[in-house]
């Protein structure tokens, strides 16, 4: 399974908004519609989005390369694409070093298919190693909780809090993985329920609301989730219900593991509370699929991210290895190795 390819001077997305019922490929090729993808979520997990906009930076150069001003249409298209979704850092890191690439090379698409290309692949070496790492701390017979999709659908494949699950699963340490619904899209049922069931990796699907009866009744040995940006004290934004989760696990005793590639950590930020959370429209929340769940005209809120403060978290699962607190101190030693 994956959900982005590069073809022939073209962007395929498959589009998320439709699975599990319908796996259906979309074709772009110019980035104002990538942007328009990226924040209607036809592609997302901050991986993903940071490879997308990658691409979509190769085909804002197809436009602009024989233009005069070929500096101010890639600086116009960056922007674009940065505004179309504030958390995931992944985002404005994948754009940072598409830049440096056009400011190194100019209008040399051959260098920006390369790096994008690049940036695409060794997302997937990151998720293989997380997954190596991540595997470690899982006990046999492991009962994994997890939320929203850190997956191949949100990554440039393999997953990271699904690639931990992935290669648990290939070591036949993993007996069951629980799938958080994760309203108010449902990544959860949606998207790490099909993909888990496609591999035959056990899992099973519960609404967000039966986490805490779970871990009471001792089902859950753990728990791992992704991660969208993390701050350089450890605490760390993920999709709204994740910060929940980390105070059941903590009141019942379980481990709390996020996992994520060092693209997803954001050392220029101190803490949490610097982070910027995606504020969605309303309607996601008080419809589904078009059906009304709500009275008509019913106020609502709709954050898509929470943050989890580092004091929740057990361990960080990256693709150098696993880091333990103090985070402040271990986050600054996993930059000096990378
Ligand atoms: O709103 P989404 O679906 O983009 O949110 C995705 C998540 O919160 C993921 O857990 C996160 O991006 C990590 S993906 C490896």
């Amino acid at each position: 399974m994956e959900a982005i390819r590069w073809d022939h001077g073209a962007l395929y997305l498959l589009d998320q908004t439709r699975l599990p019922t319908t796996e259906y490929w979309l074709r772009y090729t110019e980035y104002r519609a990538v942007a328009r993808a990226i924040r209607a979520m036809v592609v997302r997990g901050a991986p993903a989005i940071g490879i997308t906009a990658g691409y979509a930076m190769v085909l804002a150069a197809q436009e602009n390369a024989c233009k005069e001003d070929f500096l101010a249409g890639m600086a116009q298209a960056k922007q674009m694409l940065a505004d179309s979704r504030p958390t995931a850092v992944n985002l404005f890191w994948a754009l940072e070093r598409m830049e440096q690439c056009w400011l190194a090379h100019g209008p040399d698409l051959n260098k920006l298919e390369a790096e994008a290309r690049a940036i695409h692949q060794e997302d997937i070496q990151m998720n293989t190693a997380i997954g190596s790492a991540g595997a470690e701390l899982l006990p046999t017979g492991a009962s994994i909780l997890t939320h929203c999709n850190a997956g191949t659908l949100a990554t440039g494949g393999y997953g990271t809090a699904l690639g931990v699950i992935r290669t648990g699963c290939a070591q036949g340490k993993v007996s069951m993985v629980y799938a958080g619904e994760t309203r108010p899209l449902l990544q959860g049922a949606r998207l790490t329920a099909f993909e888990l069931s496609r591999e035959n990796i056990p899992v099973t699907l519960i609404c967000d609301n039966m986490a805490g009866t779970l871990m009471s009744q001792g089902k859950i040995d753990l728990v791992i989730v992704g991660c969208d940006r993390m701050a350089a004290n450890g605490d760390f934004a993920n999709k709204i219900g994740t910060y929940s989760l980390a105070i059941l696990a903590r009141y019942h005793q379980i481990p709390f593991y996020t996992a994520l590639p060092s693209s997803t950590i954001d050392m220029t930020i101190p803490d949490g509370g610097h982070i910027p959370v995606e504020l969605r429209a309303g309607n996601e929340v008080a419809s589904f699929a078009g059906v009304p769940t709500g009275p008509e005209g019913v106020q609502t809120w709709n954050p898509a991210f929470d943050v989890t403060p580092h004091e929740l978290l057990t361990a960080v699962i990256t693709e150098q290895g696993v880091l333990y607190p103090p985070f402040d101190r271990s986050l600054v030693q996993h930059f000096q190795k990378v």
